[in-house]
């Protein structure tokens, strides 16, 4: 029997055949990032800013690379805090950039007000932190007031999203000096330097990362209300956005921010590309000063490669691909998301993820979610079994749908879980004897 496999998240099934892309001689420039980059960057950033919808952007090599920039060019004085739920990716380039971030409850604005009160309270006879003014070399736009018009979230086709078109694209601001031999920049002292910072009294500003949509809930984070809470203190809110950019919001799958109609000062994009668009590649996005800043300061950027040739002509070329095909990819995303999600509805069984293409079911224990899995490839539907970060001690397993998938591939995963499921929830010992055994 041919299996169908539900565990790649290439969304969009986006190709990138090396006869498509433009050549190279060198796949690097041979210095780092913030010394030199290669000449296609330019307009692979004005391009990618389009993408995000935000004024200004720039590549990085991982999301991992681009969330040790953000946060090390920026985290000077301030506290970092991530959402539990996070990828834990947040917390390592945190860690990396010489913070230990402090964690609040899973989408959860109103513990993370609370904390950010208690740590202010917790420094008497100084500032409150969300008072504080920024730091005066910070850029002042982090600190204006949130926007009173925020659209609330939607259910809309993923082609669709909230229609609040991307900022123009606007230059690159270079205001900042050039940082080599300053701050971060000795190689060797870089990382012992960071982890003996120290927040500003009363927790300083905040920057709290969290990811934009959260396949362990099915949910995107409440990004305008965390925006909320740090505008107030200066702060930053930084999204992790890989699973939703090229998937969610319009136009062209913006990500979480657009698809929430959210956008302007204290917020940054981080996304890798490797999901929606196929390119083991990320990109940081944002206010124009804020990205020269993490240009300029980024330690990644100061001590490592650049992305290579072949991922900049990969994501030129990915570009390319979305804006001709992407809303038709993701319509198609839709229409299988809804026939899964009916046709099991139908029988009893409802799934989380909304129209997100990862569409799960909790399935109690780890043994029970990979007798499910075992179950679930007997019958030619291979399926990821997992434990949601946000939902710690629990399992579940889900179906990572892509653009490549059929009527009939979605037919047989419905018709496979909906014989299987029933099984392992009511616990059916002959299943799980048989992942014991
Ligand atoms: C939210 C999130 N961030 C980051 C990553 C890692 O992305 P990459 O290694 O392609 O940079 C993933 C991978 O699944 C992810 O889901």
């Amino acid at each position: 029997m041919n299996v169908v496999d539900f565990t790649s998240a290439l969304y969009l099934d986006l190709r990138h055949p090396s006869r498509c892309l433009a050549p190279w001689q060198r796949l690097t420039t041979g210095v780092p990032a913030a010394l030199a980059e290669a000449p296609a960057v330019a307009a692979l950033s004005a391009g990618l800013a389009r993408l995000l919808g935000r004024p200004a952007a720039t590549p990085a090599r991982s999301s991992l690379h681009a969330l040790v920039d953000v946060v090390g060019a920026l985290g000077d004085g301030a506290t970092v805090w991530c959402d539990s739920g996070a990828y834990p990716i947040a917390g390592w380039a945190a860690r990396a950039a010489g913070h230990v971030p402090r964690r609040f409850a899973h989408h959860d604005p109103t513990d993370l007000a609370r904390q950010l009160a208690d740590l202010a309270r917790s420094a008497p006879g100084r500032p409150a932190a969300l008072n504080q003014p920024a730091a005066p070399d910070q850029p002042a736009a982090l600190n204006q007031p949130p926007d009173p018009d925020r659209p609330a979230a939607s259910n809309q086709p993923l082609a669709a999203g909230l229609a609040r078109p991307g900022a123009p694209d606007q230059p690159l601001a270079d205001d900042l000096a050039w940082p080599w031999g300053a701050g971060l920049a000795d190689p060797a002292q870089s990382l012992a330097v960071g982890l003996r910072r120290q927040p500003a009294a009363g927790g300083g500003r905040p920057l709290v990362l969290c990811d934009g949509y959260c396949p362990g809930c099915g949910r995107v984070a409440p990004i305008d209300e965390y925006l909320r809470v740090v505008r107030q203190a200066g702060g930053l809110v930084i999204v992790d956005d890989t699973q939703a950019v090229g998937v969610l919001g319009r136009p062209g799958g913006a990500g979480t921010p657009a698809w929430l109609g959210i956008s302007g000062p204290g917020l940054v994009t981080v996304a890798s590309l490797a999901k929606g668009l196929g390119v083991p590649m990320a990109v940081v996005g944002g206010d124009p000063h804020v990205i020269a800043r993490i240009r300029a300061r980024g330690p990644a950027r100061q001590h490592g490669s650049a992305p290579s040739a072949a991922d900049l002509a990969a994501t030129a070329y990915a570009l390319k691909c979305n804006a001709a095909e992407g809303d038709r990819r993701r319509e198609r995303l839709t229409t299988s998301v809804r026939r899964l999600r009916s046709t099991l509805a139908a029988r009893g069984i409802r799934l989380t993820g909304g129209l997100f293409p990862v569409q799960s079911t909790p399935a109690g224990s780890p043994a029970a979610a990979a007798a499910l899995t075992s179950a679930l490839l007997r019958r030619g539907v291979r399926a990821v079994a997992h434990r949601p970060q946000c939902r710690p001690g629990t399992a579940a397993v889900s179906l990572l749908i892509t653009a490549a998938h059929t009527t009939a591939d979605i037919d047989r995963a419905a018709t496979a879980l909906a014989a299987e499921l029933p099984a392992v929830r009511n616990g059916h010992s002959g299943l799980l004897a048989g992942v014991r055994s």
